[in-house]
């Protein structure tokens, strides 16, 4: 008998416009873990209500998010990709947790914290209890691995204890969940083009290369990059701005092409004008047959709804069978 692949489960939130910084930080590790793993990868569109009431954008946002993972290679053969409020019985066992899950140390949450600094006016009880319900969409298919950057590693401890409280009081039904990346997905450093920071959603978007940019955005972005007049002692250490360029480089273009750059630069005739057409070109090549990619998906309505079906299928099974343990552990099982 073929042995039980190991679980992982993650969450994406449906803010649509995945950039460079997704693709190489997430995407392309959870690409990687479809073909080992048994994967359940969900769009986090319940989550989003707790800071986006209004759903007039819902549709088109979760649209796209399923676009562009797709685009990037996810497999929905493979994994199961599926909407969180497709699956009815997460917000069952987020209100089982709920009732283990204390006032006090869901306050204490930093992402939560956060958010009410942000917006003092709308701190509602879905937002208190944020970590309950992804703790509840991980557990839910006990899951072992949980692929999430390092500002979810606060959630990721709460669902260990919840799941463990929940263990003791009920019956040994979960297992602890833990962050994991293949590959050192966190050491991929995607810097931002302003040679401050990551690239990020929220930066400034000339900053940011999107995976839905064209092509003359790309180079338009590329090129405005901060370099300076170039080095005129040999072998000088790179500022921080035009280290994040050959950083860039390193993502997407050929070995040979980043060592003749490395050398002139070393030897102080690099052109920084040269430097980024190439980066420029080399990214349009990295980009362009995922974007031609995405613009295809999305117009195709019905073959977007069969990968939510087929998704919602596979997640439902598994969500079932561990909610039918779930009830009688608790003692919600009269006849
Ligand atoms: N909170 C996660 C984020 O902000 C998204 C998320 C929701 C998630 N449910 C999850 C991540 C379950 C991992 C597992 O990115």
């Amino acid at each position: 008998m073929e042995k039980k692949k190991e679980i992982v489960m993650s969450g994406i939130r449906p803010t649509g416009f995945l950039h460079l910084g997704n693709y190489f930080g997430a995407i392309r590790n959870y690409v990687k873990m479809q073909e080992q793993f048994e994967c359940y990868f969900m769009v986090a569109d319940l989550h989003s209500l707790t800071t986006h009431p209004d759903t007039k954008e819902l549709k088109t946002n979760v649209e796209r998010v399923l676009a562009e993972n797709i685009a990037c290679g996810l497999n929905p053969e493979k994994a199961a990709l599926y909407c969180q409020s497709h699956v009815y019985e997460t917000s069952e066992l987020y209100l089982y947790l709920n009732m283990l899950a204390y006032k006090g140390e869901l306050e204490k949450t930093v992402t939560f914290k956060d958010k009410v600094r942000q917006h003092p006016e709308n701190v509602n009880a879905g937002l208190l209890t944020y970590p309950v319900l992804q703790t509840a969409d991980i557990i839910i298919h006990k899951a072992k691995y949980v692929p999430v950057g390092k500002d979810q590693e606060q959630h990721l401890e709460m669902a260990r204890n919840f799941a463990n409280r929940f263990n003791h009081r009920y019956g040994e039904i979960f297992h602890e969940p833990v962050a994991y990346n293949d590959n050192n997905a966190a050491l991929v450093k995607v810097p931002s083009l302003d040679g401050a920071g990551k690239m990020s959603k929220s930066e400034n978007g000339m900053s940011t290369l999107f995976l839905s940019d064209e092509d003359e955005m790309i180079r338009k972005k590329v090129m405005k990059a901060k370099t300076d007049s170039g080095p005129t002692q040999p072998n000088t250490p790179k500022p921080d701005y035009i280290d994040n360029i050959f950083g860039l480089m390193q993502l997407v273009s050929a070995p040979e092409v980043i060592a003749k750059f490395e050398a002139d630069y070393n030897n102080c005739n690099i052109r920084y004008g040269d430097l980024k057409k190439q980066l420029a070109e080399d990214m349009v090549n990295f980009i362009s047959p995922i974007r031609e990619k995405i613009n295809s998906i999305l117009p195709d309505k019905k073959y977007l709804k069969e990968v939510m079906e087929m998704g919602a299928e596979k997640a439902n099974k598994s969500a079932n069978a561990t909610m039918k343990l779930v009830r009688e552990a608790i003692g919600l099982k009269y006849y």
